[in-house]
């Protein structure tokens, strides 16, 4: 047996219970508990994994609140969550050639790809009989792993901050990229202002834009996230200075504040991932053409808008969900030559994972949390610990 953390109906309904159904209250800490599995066999297209350290996600979030959908209950009262990972190959089936046992890899969450290549399911969240990787070991197909860039210049907590964060956001790029050009070429208009909100995933966005020559902003309430991306020449904006945009008046002064800051222009491309009261600040800061592009939807799932008013300024919403397995491969690539992800000051001990996604949840860490699994790692990442 070995350990992993399990989310169950039972563990929802006694929390939802004891804070009177008020998600205000809620201790996501109190839902996701220390559990014990049986791993796998090992199949002929199988690898065995010893977890190394994995990143707090938000999904993780969503399925111990239930705010979305009450996904334990729908995968039969209890799931074994976690699609981020970094992991030492400990053994391989007999048909896998291309990994060996002591490859450090990391994981993707493209559960079930359709026919073009995107997600039908999530790994560790609706794709049935999934088990996830907030555990010491796992059981996966080789086509769910991918070799992790040791030599990219990022220590090993950086490296495995990246493995879901970094794929959403250059899926998130290409696409919104994508559909700009389409309605502007680059002759016409060769920079662009990007704009992101707070969070992991914008801010590799906006490293992705800047990267290519683009300017970009990052809208955030956190002071520490704003400085490590402002140390990367991408511009802040203090969010709560525009009180997180609780009133029409709010929204009012960010958009003359990203108008004075765009002489005039606005934002060509927006990525949103939070909605809610994001959402509106959001479309009034797009540029004519602009697009508006989120695979998230942290504080709402539903959005409205005046369809008029964006068909006449030409402005395009995209909803993405996750790259393909080939998008996830091209975006390790960039680990450390574009993506330097923020990680917050304290690197969580396996037994603390709960508390990593109750101050998560607090939004009170300072960067990406990183929870150490392994208390031995292989020799060929010790170097990597800062
Ligand atoms: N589809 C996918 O594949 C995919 C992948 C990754 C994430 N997601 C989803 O995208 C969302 C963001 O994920 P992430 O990993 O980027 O998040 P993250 O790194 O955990 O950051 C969350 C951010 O939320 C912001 N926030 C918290 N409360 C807020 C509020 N009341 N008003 C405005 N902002 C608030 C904070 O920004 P400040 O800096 O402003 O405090 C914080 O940095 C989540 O819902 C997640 O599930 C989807």
């Amino acid at each position: 047996m070995s350990r992993a953390f399990a989310i169950t109906a039972e563990a929802i309904a006694v929390e939802t219970e004891r804070v009177g159904g008020d998600l205000e209250k809620f201790d996501v800490g109190n839902v996701i508990r220390l559990d014990e599995l049986e791993p796998a066999e090992v199949g002929p297209n199988d690898v065995k994994l010893k977890i190394l350290a994995i990143s707090a996600e938000h999904n993780v979030d969503h399925a111990a609140l239930a705010d979305t959908v009450n996904i334990a209950e729908l995968r039969g009262g209890k799931i074994f969550p976690g699609n981020s990972a970094l992991g030492e190959v400990v053994a391989v089936g007999n048909r896998v050639t291309r990994f060996v046992p002591g490859d450090i890899v990391v994981t993707h969450c493209n559960g079930e790809p359709d026919g073009f290549g995107y997600p039908l399911r999530i790994w560790a969240y609706d794709q049935p009989d999934s088990i996830g990787w907030y555990g010491e070991e796992a059981v996966v197909g080789d086509w769910q792993i991918i070799p992790a860039p040791l030599d990219c210049g990022l220590n090993l907590w950086e490296i495995a901050a990246l493995p879901l964060r970094a794929p959403t956001a250059y899926h998130l790029w290409r696409r919104a990229l994508g559909i700009y050009r389409l309605k502007v070429p680059r002759e016409k208009q060769a920079t662009l202002n990007v704009l992101g909100f707070g969070g992991g995933v914008s801010e590799l966005f906006l490293m992705l834009a800047k990267s290519e020559g683009h300017r970009a902003f990052f809208c955030s309430g956190s002071a520490d996230r704003r400085s490590h991306l402002e140390g990367m020449g991408i511009e802040g904006i203090d969010q709560k200075q525009f009180n997180r945009f609780a009133e029409r008046d709010d929204v009012k002064a960010f958009s003359k504040h990203v108008k004075k800051a765009t002489g005039g222009t606005g934002a060509h491309i927006v990525c949103d991932m939070l909605r809610g009261p994001v959402f509106p600040a959001g479309v009034a800061v797009a540029s004519r053409m602009g697009v508006n592009v989120s695979a998230g939807w942290q504080l709402d799932k539903k959005i409205g808008y005046d369809s008029a008013s964006l068909s006449v300024r030409q402005i395009t919403l995209d909803h993405t969900h996750f790259e393909t397995i080939e998008g996830c491969h091209a975006a390790t690539e960039l680990y450390g030559r574009v993506f330097k992800p923020t990680i917050h000051e304290e690197i969580y001990a396996f037994e603390d994972l709960p508390r990593a996604m109750a101050e998560m949840h607090a939004n009170i860490q300072t960067g990406i949390p990183i929870v150490r699994v392994a208390k031995d790692l292989p020799d060929s990442v010790k170097s990597l610990v800062p």
